[in-house]
């Protein structure tokens, strides 16, 4: 009962959000979203009632990194039309990858008098000053899928469980290749992200720590050397620069022949770069194994075409709606903890130290991640928030057309 019901409000949802997400596959950065140019809750006032009737007034800031990566749109609508629906106003701002200009557009919500701060931080490290500034203004911040570091002022992190979605790649790799019975040796190329971002770390350690014994006992061979976080880490998360080190890599230790056996990406933005390097540059008749997270539509493209062979997803309305409640909590005076997850549908575990941001353990709320492949794409059909094109061959975002 309780997954139909979530599966028809994720539907019902996607269908509200179309016009909002139509534009989504152009990632040209717009204008930040103004409040004047959000829609008020007292302009749909006449359309449904409100939920929480004693919040109607209060704002949430949303701070996304930027429109660039595919994921942060469906987030950031999202979280717009849960937290609207719930009677709340929202200003979202997207920062177009650029630390200063996020740093303005928070000091600019604050200045509004948000009631609540959404942060997802395009450098973790960054935002101290400002949230210094939010903490002095009464202003409640929640780190939204990043960590971020360094500041007292976070009251809590929204995210997955992030080192499993490394581990997942790596078990995924590890299945494929059979590396327990099969004698080996197989290729492997990492392709890790940001630097900046705290998450992308763990993704890397996730994945690194899962194949590490057969990379010690050579069964696994890294034909570049490169083997640290440092060595393949893509600023930005870019695909253009995930596209470039891959063409590098492939031109000075595979254009004499050498097999590349699989290509671990941390995400489907890294992903798509070292994939188009494969299809272009890599002389091998092989397919490599090629991992990504988050379930980009291109990506999901390059999985039915066999360019791509998984990706690990991370339900988005999942994690709005554990966001939802805890923003709903903190902006009625409550302190939300464990207790907040037994009215919610979502898997989640609330945990109080396993993520320090340098500062303080900041309590966390962290989703479950999955695999997704070729076998599986219909999973992420029945999540409400995609669906088949008219050949049924390819997936859709069910908010980008209509
Ligand atoms: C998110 C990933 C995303 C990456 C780039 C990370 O912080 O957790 O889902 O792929 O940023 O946008």
């Amino acid at each position: 009962m309780k997954q139909s019901a979530k599966k028809i409000t994720a539907a019902l949802l996607c269908m509200t959000m179309a016009a909002a997400f139509a534009g989504c596959g152009d990632y040209s950065e717009p204008a930040a979203t103004t409040p004047d140019s959000t829609p008020t809750a007292e302009s749909k006032n006449e359309e449904a009632p409100k939920e929480e009737a004693k919040d109607e007034a209060k704002t949430v800031g949303i701070a996304m990194p930027t429109k660039s990566l595919e994921r942060w749109n469906r987030d950031g609508e999202y979280l717009k039309q849960q937290f609207e629906d719930a009677g709340y106003q929202v200003e979202l701002k997207y920062s177009d990858n650029d630390t200063n200009q996020q740093n303005n557009d928070i000091q600019g919500m604050i200045a509004d008098g948000v009631d609540l701060l959404l942060i997802v931080a395009i450098d973790g490290n960054a935002l101290t000053q400002t949230l210094d500034d939010a903490k002095g203004a009464n202003i409640p911040v929640i780190a939204y899928d990043r960590l971020i570091m360094n500041s007292d002022a976070v009251s809590y992190y929204v995210s997955f469980d992030n080192y499993t979605v490394g581990k997942l790649q790596g078990e995924f790799v590890r299945d494929q290749l059979k590396l327990d019975s099969e004698a080996g040796p197989f290729n492997i190329e990492f392709t890790a992200g940001d630097p900046a971002d705290n998450n992308a770390g763990y993704f890397f350690n996730g994945a690194y720590d899962t194949l590490k014994e057969y990379i010690d006992s050579e069964k696994l061979v890294i034909p570049s050397g490169k083997k640290t976080f440092e060595q393949v880490a893509t600023e930005g998360w870019s695909t253009d620069k995930a596209l470039e080190n891959m063409q590098n890599t492939l031109a000075s230790y595979y254009s004499d022949g050498t097999v590349l056996d699989v290509a671990l990406c941390s995400n489907d933005s890294t992903a798509l770069g070292v994939a188009q390097a494969i299809t272009s540059d890599y002389a091998g008749t092989n397919t490599p194994i090629v991992t990504g997270q988050d379930g980009d539509i291109a990506n999901l493209r390059n999985i039915v075409d066999g360019i791509q062979t998984m990706t690990v997803y991370k339900n988005v309305s999942d994690e709005a709606s554990v966001t939802l409640e805890v923003s709903k909590a903190i902006l009625a005076g409550n302190t939300p903890d464990a207790g907040l997850l037994s009215s919610l549908s979502a898997e989640a575990s609330y945990d109080t130290e396993s993520y320090n941001n340098g500062v303080k353990n900041v309590p966390s709320y962290l989703l479950v991640p999955y695999v997704i492949t070729k076998d599986s794409l219909q999973r992420l059909v029945d999540t409400g928030l995609y669906k088949w094109d008219s050949e049924n061959k390819y997936l859709e975002s069910t908010a980008s057309t209509t």
